[in-house]
């Protein structure tokens, strides 16, 4: 099989920070023009430059992936700047929790818009360009582990993801005709600025450095691991076609938990 990141384009949304910046690194250092896609224009700049100083081709396009206009205006603008796009990473996402009763549809519908249809709008806007360009390629979702599992406090993000989780699934057996791959991304925790960006998206002020951490009870439970823990994990998934992406040990059990009641409950 032919590098996929050799020469390829790699266009990666929430690009500015996190887990998207990782990918964009680790694309990178294998040989991959980057576009990064953000609504944090400062953010994608500064790590652009970090990018561009290692040798990289890198874009930046601000983008806001609950806005289906601004996702088609990405598209346009990769494919003006490198005349293909292989490698489409819809990572942009917040996390928001508490309890579900007091969710208020605004947090419902912020995080549908973001976590759910900015995936949806980067698939619809890449997808059928890349089916028409065929050079194959390959779609990463980024959903979370609370897309496979329930978890308390997290209902919200968890309908999100599911539905991000389900969605792939079903684009995964679409697109096989097509020689494009398909990877949803399911982590546990990962060491980001989530918590303060997401506070940030809903307009409220981002807890201090020195400020105690958010109370957990939202029930992600596990260990912590780094964004350079996960990239390898993708750059592995997009090699190989993996559809599931995991990233921590401790899943298997909270899988196997899950299977075990679902396989119960047959008939
Ligand atoms: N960090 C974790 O523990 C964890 C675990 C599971 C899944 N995830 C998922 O990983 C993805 C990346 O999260 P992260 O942890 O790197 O967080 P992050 O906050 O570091 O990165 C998210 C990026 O998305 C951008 N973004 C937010 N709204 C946007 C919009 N409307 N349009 C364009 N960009 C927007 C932000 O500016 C930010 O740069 C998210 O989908 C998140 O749900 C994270």
């Amino acid at each position: 099989m032919s590098d996929p990141f050799q020469g390829r384009v790699a266009v990666i949304t929430g690009g500015a920070g996190g887990i998207g910046f990782g990918m964009a690194e680790a694309f990178a250092a294998r040989g991959a023009k980057i576009a990064l896609a953000d609504v944090d224009e400062p953010g994608m700049e500064a790590r652009a430059k970090a990018l561009r100083a290692r040798g990289a081709e890198v874009a930046c396009v601000r983008t806001d992936v609950t806005d289906r206009a601004s996702v088609e205006a990405l598209a346009d603008a990769v494919w003006s700047r490198f005349g293909a796009a292989h490698v489409v990473c819809n990572n942009a996402g917040i996390a928001i929790a508490g309890p579900l009763l007091q969710m208020t549809p605004d947090d419902w519908r912020l995080t549908m818009d973001i976590d759910f249809w900015g995936v949806v709008y980067g698939t619809y806007a890449f997808v059928p360009r890349m089916i028409e360009q065929k050079q194959g390629g390959h779609l990463v979702n980024t959903a979370s582990m609370a897309g496979l599992v329930g978890m308390s406090w997290l209902g919200v993000y968890c309908a999100a993801k599911f539905a991000v989780v389900g969605f792939t699934e079903s684009l995964k057996r679409e697109l096989e005709p097509h020689g494009i791959g398909v990877s949803v991304l399911c982590p546990m925790i990962v060491a980001t600025d989530i918590t303060a960006n997401s506070m940030r998206m809903r307009g409220m002020e981002a807890p201090k450095a020195a400020a105690p951490a958010q109370p957990p009870p939202a029930a992600m439970k596990g260990g912590v691991i780094g964004v350079a823990d996960v990239t390898p994990r993708i750059v592995a998934a997009i090699e190989t076609n993996q559809l599931y992406i995991l990233t921590h040990p401790e899943q298997r059990d909270f899988l196997r938990r899950r299977a075990a009641k679902l396989d119960a409950a047959c008939p």
